[in-house]
């Protein structure tokens, strides 16, 4: 196909390393890793998740970066330059539906996010209310939560339709100052509160006999979902990137920021569980139903409880631009569409798939899989993270190891000649290490659930 003028690229370095580490940094690290390490055992967990997001997380963000920026493609096409004439471009379209799915409920998600700023400073959370009947009322009504799954939907279209720099570069500039300074004032409160002490010591003191097999597994998925790797979101932001710069390099700096932002949400999160007496092990209603709850009974907790549902808000949509960007990436490089034009086709479309798992927890909670079991948009995620995400990342560990190999990913990694280079341990840990750890934590967790 014929080259549609420029590839747009970031402007600078910094550029890239924000957009990625925005993607990166969402409901995965403010939402999901508390709710995952209260579930699984606390600080010990930490210290296996931490090793996994060195040993196959790290890996994984280098590969999937110099893939994109070899072939300067959206994954689809990525995959068919890099091996042409074969079905490699499959995992690419693996990649493009996955982010396709993960959007449709994470912006649902995201709206419940939004629409608690408001309730929040409304008022309608005070103490006294019953948290977990006003979160499932809320959830359970038909229109509310669409409506605000629209309004984020739409946040996310606006976006991706300005383009790479003056869309996604531009916005993330704004929002990672923001995020960072909501974070600090909610974390200042939290660990001030008499009590606070118990919370961080659950959250960093290890005591390893609280360890499962389990754990092993859940860090696996957490730190794929919370790193954004195994659907190609690598690939379609390294497209973007300069030859200059060097790739080893930037994907310390965005694993820094993503796992920095994860420890300080368990900063804000933990203390003030304990603080006020509540269960860490509450699941996922830990965000909208114990935070609330906490926010209800501290000084000043309206203004505290809004600053955080905020830092939520912003935290999802820099993730939300992401995984638009590469369904949007694949349309505009593959069927020559005008990026306006796909952005906001795929919003409606995406959106509209999100309305099912809205709708779960109301009219539609009648619905489920067979096997699954679960409501609908966990049976979205279910799909999309315990499947879809590792299966992705197999392919491309397995593709970049063994078929492109493993010296020119590494090459292209280095290319820029200067800074941090990978070299044979990354080899050996993209041959061997991720593939035998995710097909292990596949088998598992699909085992786990057709036993269980
Ligand atoms: N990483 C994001 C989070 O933690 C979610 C996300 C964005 C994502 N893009 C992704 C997950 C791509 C997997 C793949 O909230």
């Amino acid at each position: 196909m014929a080259e549609q003028g420029q590839r747009e690229k970031w402007t600078t370095r910094l550029g890239f390393i924000l957009a990625a580490a925005g993607s990166a940094v969402g409901l995965g690290n403010i939402w999901r890793f508390p709710f995952v390490v209260g579930q699984s055992g606390g600080a010990a967990f930490v210290v296996i998740y931490l090793i996994i997001v060195a040993l196959i997380g790290y890996p994984m963000m280098v590969t999937e970066t110099s893939i994109g920026r070899a072939a300067k493609k959206n994954p689809i096409g990525a995959f068919a330059k890099l091996a042409p004439s074969t079905k490699w471009w499959l995992v690419g379209a693996l990649g493009v539906l996955t982010g396709f799915v993960i959007l449709s409920y994470y912006s649902v998600v995201a709206g419940w996010s939004v629409a608690y700023i408001f309730r929040t400073l409304t008022g309608a959370l005070t103490a006294g209310t019953d948290f977990e009947v006003a979160f499932g009322d809320f959830v359970g009504r038909t229109w509310t939560p669409i409506i605000w799954h629209l309004v984020f939907m739409a946040l996310t279209v606006g976006v991706i339709a300005g383009g790479v720099v003056k869309g996604i570069q531009r916005w993330v500039k704004i929002l990672w100052p923001v995020m960072g300074v909501l974070l600090l004032i909610v974390i200042i409160r939290s660990v001030t509160l008499p009590g606070a002490g118990e919370g961080v010591a659950f959250f960093l003191a290890p005591d390893f006999t609280q360890l499962t097999g389990e754990a092993f597994l859940n860090a696996i998925a957490q730190a794929f979902f919370t790193l954004s790797l195994g659907m190609g979101m690598f690939i379609t932001y390294g497209s973007y990137l300069s030859d200059n710069d060097n790739v080893p390099g930037t994907a310390t700096r965005v694993i820094g920021l993503d796992t920095g932002v994860a420890i300080l949400a368990g900063l804000m999160i933990f203390p003030a569980v304990f603080a006020m007496g509540l269960e860490p092990a509450a699941g996922p209603g830990l965000t909208f139903m114990t935070l609330p709850a906490v926010f209800a009974e501290m000084p000043a907790g309206v203004f505290f409880g809004t600053v955080f549902f905020i830092l939520l808000s912003v935290a999802a949509l820099t993730s939300a631009i992401s995984l638009l960007e590469v369904v949007t990436a694949w349309l505009i490089d593959e069927k020559g569409w005008a990026r306006k034009k796909a952005a906001v086709f795929l919003g409606v479309v995406i959106f509209l798939v999100g309305i099912p798992a809205s709708l779960g927890y109301g009219v539609l909670s009648g619905v489920q899989l067979p096997v699954l079991e679960t409501d609908l948009l966990d049976t979205y995620d279910w799909i999309a993270n315990s499947l879809f995400l590792p299966l992705g990342g197999l392919f491309t560990a397995i593709f970049a190891g063994w078929v492109w190999g493993h010296r020119n990913a590494a090459a292209e990694a280095n290319k820029s000649g200067v800074g941090l280079a990978v070299g044979t341990v990354y080899g050996f840990l993209i041959r061997f290490i991720v593939p035998i750890a995710v097909v292990a934590a596949m088998i598992f967790t699909i085992w786990g659930h057709f036993a269980g």
